[in-house]
């Protein structure tokens, strides 16, 4: 994509740095964020709150592309305070997004939201995807069941929609990298619970490819899974980690160690315990060629990325 005009809510997290290097060079991006920052390059800070509809939507007449990335972290103990953050960051902005876009002389040509590969339920005995895949009710599900009825009940005649379920992300910039490297540091880079729960990972250089996919593409449009091809259980996933990172040993952590390590640091065993066993069977038969299909190149790719320092010291 060369030339178009990006507008990417919450662009500054893990994700959103990542699509703002991959587009940055070469488009005009334009960030809604909390707390804007100096613009520099072909990239503007802009302020809004993730849920009053004001001035920023005006940067959204004319925009190529908007893409929404807006969410309280998941990675937090889950208090009643936090858990309706997580619900409300993600409804909020996603509803308040389709409002403006209702308001627009010429909206955006395509609206990609983000959403989440842990709607589907624990999965040891069968992969999901978007055909039969089985959703479940526990709190994660019922947050990205109502983000994802957010953006599909939002009507916009002339802004064609596609909603991207992301699997646990990887890369050199943020994302589960640095609590796994902090891990391996501390010599627990074994695996976490059974191991045998299923890990369904993409690569950033996969969420940037798939949106730019699904810009070119313009018959396509609705729910993709994105996440890798290639799924590996906890156990494979960790062995990869060690072997790029060229440790030989990692003592594992059992549920009940989890348990009380996620409390400590205060966060939840279920990001590390449930299986995610998903198939991006949509993009596969659409043509979307995955970039990093394995797991083992893809984390050789983030490993030799990291500075030496950064990777021993975090
Ligand atoms: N990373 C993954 O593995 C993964 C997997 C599946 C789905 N996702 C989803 O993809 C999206 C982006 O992920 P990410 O890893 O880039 O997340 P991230 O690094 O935590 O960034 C999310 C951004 O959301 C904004 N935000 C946070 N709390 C907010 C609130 N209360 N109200 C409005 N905005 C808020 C922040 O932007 P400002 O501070 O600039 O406003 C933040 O930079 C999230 O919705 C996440 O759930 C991520």
């Amino acid at each position: 994509m060369k030339n178009t005009k990006i507008v990417i809510a919450a662009g500054t997290g893990f994700i959103g740095t990542g699509l703002v290097d991959y587009f940055g060079n070469d488009n005009d991006i334009v960030i809604l964020t909390r707390q804007p920052r100096k613009d520099h390059h072909r990239i503007t800070y802009v302020q809004w709150d993730g849920k009053t509809l004001d001035n920023w939507s005006h940067y959204l007449e004319k925009a190529d592309l908007l893409i929404n990335l807006a969410g309280k972290s998941v990675n937090c103990r889950y208090t009643e305070e936090n858990k309706k953050e997580i619900f409300d960051s993600r409804t909020n902005a996603t509803q308040v997004l389709g409002a403006a876009i209702q308001t627009l002389q010429h909206p955006p040509a395509l609206w990609i939201n983000a959403a989440s590969a842990t709607i589907y339920r624990h999965a040891e005995d069968r992969p999901m995807d978007e055909f039969t895949g089985e959703i479940e009710d526990d709190f994660s599900v019922q947050v990205c069941k109502r983000w994802e009825e957010s953006f599909n009940e939002t009507v916009t005649p002339r802004t064609r929609k596609a909603l991207l379920r992301i699997g646990i992300t990887i890369g050199h910039q943020g994302g589960v990298m640095v609590p796994y490297m902090n891990l391996m540091k501390f010599g627990l880079g074994g695996h976490q619970g059974s191991g045998h729960q299923k890990f369904s990972w993409v690569h950033i250089a996969d969420i940037c490819g798939m949106v730019e996919w699904l810009y070119d593409n313009k018959e396509l449009d609705g729910t993709f899974n994105c996440t890798a091809p290639h799924p590996v259980t906890n156990r494979e996933f960790v062995r990869a980690l060690r072997k790029a990172g060229k440790h030989y040993f990692g003592l594992p952590a059992f549920p009940w160690m989890l348990k009380i390590g996620a409390w400590i640091i205060g966060t939840e065993a279920e990001l590390l315990l449930k299986s995610r066993w998903v198939l991006p069977t949509r993009a596969l038969q659409a043509g979307y060629v995955f970039r990093y299909p394995e797991l083992q190149p893809a984390m050789n790719q983030i490993i030799g990325q990291l500075p030496r320092r950064r990777y021993h010291l975090v």
